[in-house]
C-alpha cells in the first residue's frame, strides 16, 4: 500500500495513529521561559564575508547567534529541530521545509548552505552527488517568486533573489505603522502578501506562481507574525514590534526613514518567542491562516504565472493539472490544500533522491523522537501524478530547473 513516493504520508499516518493530538488553537498563556537566549554561547556575532547567508531571515538569525553553525552550513535535521526549539516552527512544516532544502543540499552529508553554494570540497561533493547550491540556488524548487522582501530571480533591475530590499521591507513597516493595533497584525501581513503578488505580476515578465511557489510564498508571509512576534502577558498570542522585526530582518532605518539591509539579522534582547509547547503546526495554524488569506484575497490563491510580459498573469487549470483530483474550489475545502502541499513534495522530490524513503524515514523518526505526537495524520485524496507539461506555458518555469531534476 505504501508506494515509494507515498512513504511520507504513510509514516505520518503511522505516527499519528499511535498518538493523536488535538491542538487547542488560541488558548495560550504567556510564560517568561519564552525568552530567547541571546547571551553567552548565543550572543550575536556578525556574519563575516565568508559566512553564508541567504533568503531566510530565520535561518540567518539562527546562524548569527550560533544556534546553527555560524558559517551557514547546517544539517537538515538541525535546521528543523533548532527552528522548532528556538522559534516554535511547526514539526510538520519543518519536515516539509527540510525536505525542500534537500534541493540545495549536499546529499551524501545531508547538509545544506543557508545561502549560496559553500564552495570548496563540500561544494564539489554537492555538485557531484546532488545540487549542493544552497537555499539561494533552489529557485522554483524552494526559493520562490513574490517573497515578502526579496526580489524575484528574473525581475528586471534586481540584484538577486535572496537579499532583502529596504524598500520592500519598508513597505511592510509602513503598513504596520498605519495599523499599529496588534490585533490587525495578521491583516497587515495578508495585505502585504497581496501587494507582493501584484508587484510580481506588474514587474516580472517571468513571474511564476506555480503550485509549490504559491504555497511557499504565501506560507513565508504568515511566518512573519507567527514566528517573528514578541510575546507578553498582555499579548500572549504575540505582536509585531517594528524595531524587533527590523532587527530580526537585519534592517537599519536611516535618518531619511529608509531601511537598509545590514546582513546582521539579530534576535533582540528581551525577546519572547512563541511558546515552545504551542509551535506553528502547519495543520492547526498554518492552514487556517492560509485559508483566511486566500478567502479574503482570492487572487493570492490563483496558481499560474506571467507568460513573458508583465501583467500577463494566466491561471493554471488545477482540474486538468491534477487529472481531476482537485479543482481550484476544492483546494479551499478541509485539509485539501495541506494534502496538495504534502503530495507535491512527495511527487516532486524523489527524482533527486535515490534513497528518499530511507532519508524521510530517518528524518521523520528523528523529529518525532523530539516532538512525538505533534506530527499529525492527513487523510488525502489519491493523487498519483500531475500534468507537469501544462506548466510549460510559463517561461518563468522553463527558465529555471523547474520541478525535480
Ligand atoms: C528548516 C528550517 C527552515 C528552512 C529550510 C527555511 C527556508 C526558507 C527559504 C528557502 C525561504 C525563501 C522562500 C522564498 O523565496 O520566498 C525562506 C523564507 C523565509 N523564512 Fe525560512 N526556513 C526555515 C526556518 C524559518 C524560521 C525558523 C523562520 C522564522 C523565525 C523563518 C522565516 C522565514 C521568513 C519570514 C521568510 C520570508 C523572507 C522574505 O521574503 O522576507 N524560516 N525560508
Ligand atoms: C518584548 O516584550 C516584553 C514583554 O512585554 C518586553 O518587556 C520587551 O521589552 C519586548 N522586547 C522588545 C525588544 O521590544
Amino acid at each position: 500500500m505504501c508506494q515509494v513516493f507515498l512513504a511520507f504520508v504513510c509514516i505520518i499516518g503511522i505516527l499519528a495513529a499511535s498518538s493523536p493530538v488535538q491542538h487547542a488553537r488560541g488558548i495560550r498563556n504567556f510564560n517568561t521561559n519564552q525568552l530567547i537566549q541571546v547571551t553567552g554561547a548565543h550572543k550575536f556575532v556578525s556574519a563575516t564575508a565568508a559566512d553564508l547567508r541567504g533568503p531566510c531571515p530565520g535561518l540567518n538569525a539562527l546562524a548569527n547567534h550560533n544556534y546553527i553553525s555560524h558559517d551557514g552550513v547546517v544539517s537538515v535535521l538541525d535546521a528543523i529541530l533548532v527552528s522548532l526549539d528556538v522559534f516554535g516552527f511547526g514539526p510538520d512544516t519543518g519536515v516539509v521545509a527540510g525536505i525542500l532544502s534537500l534541493y540545495g543540499a549536499n546529499l551524501p552529508l545531508l547538509d545544506f548552505s543557508i545561502g549560496n553554494s559553500p564552495g570548496g570540497l563540500r561544494g564539489i561533493l554537492g555538485i557531484i552527488f546532488g545540487k549542493g547550491g544552497g537555499l539561494s540556488g533552489t529557485h522554483n524548487q524552494f526559493e520562490s517568486d513574490s517573497s515578502a522582501t526579496r526580489c524575484d530571480l528574473y525581475e528586471p533591475g534586481c540584484p538577486d533573489n535572496y537579499t532583502p530590499l529596504g524598500d520592500r521591507f519598508g513597505a511592510l513597516i509602513n503598513l504596520l505603522e498605519q495599523n499599529p493595533d496588534p490585533k490587525a497584525n495578521f491583516d497587515v501581513i495578508i495585505q502585504h502578501r497581496v501587494n507582493t503578488f501584484h508587484h510580481s505580476v506588474q514587474n516580472n515578465p517571468f513571474f511564476f506562481y506555480g503550485p509549490v511557489q504559491m504555497l511557499v510564498s504565501c506560507i513565508i508571509h504568515t511566518l512573519i507574525p507567527a514566528l517573528m512576534s514578541n510575546h507578553s502577558a498582555e499579548y500572549p498570542k504575540g505582536y509585531l514590534d517594528v524595531d524587533g522585526l527590523s532587527s530580526l530582518y537585519g534592517m537599519n532605518r536611516g535618518r531619511d526613514g529608509q531601511f537598509r539591509y545590514t546582513r546582521n539579522e539579530r534576535i533582540p534582547e528581551n525577546w519572547f518567542g512563541r511558546p515552545r509547547d504551542d509551535p506553528y503546526v502547519g495543520l492547526t495554524y498554518g492552514l487556517p491562516d492560509l485559508l483566511q488569506m486566500w478567502t479574503k484575497y482570492p487572487e493570492t490563491f490563483i496558481i499560474g504565472g506571467n507568460t513573458g510580459e508583465v501583467n500577463s498573469f494566466t491561471p493554471l487549470d488545477i482540474t486538468d493539472f491534477t487529472h481531476g483530483v482537485y479543482s481550484a474550489e476544492s483546494l479551499l475545502l478541509g485539509n485539501n490544500a495541506a494534502c496538495f502541499a504534502f503530495q507535491l513534495v512527495q511527487i516532486l522530490t524523489p527524482s533527486i533522491l535515490v534513497n528518499l524513503e530511507a532519508i524521510l524515514a530517518g528524518l521523520l523518526a528523528d523529529v518525532a523522537a523530539v516532538v512525538g505526537e505533534q506530527i499529525l495524520a492527513l487523510a488525502c485524496p489519491t493523487l498519483e501524478a500531475m500534468k507537469l507539461e501544462s506548466l510549460n506555458q510559463y517561461p518563468g518555469y522553463k527558465k529555471s530547473a523547474g520541478y525535480g531534476m
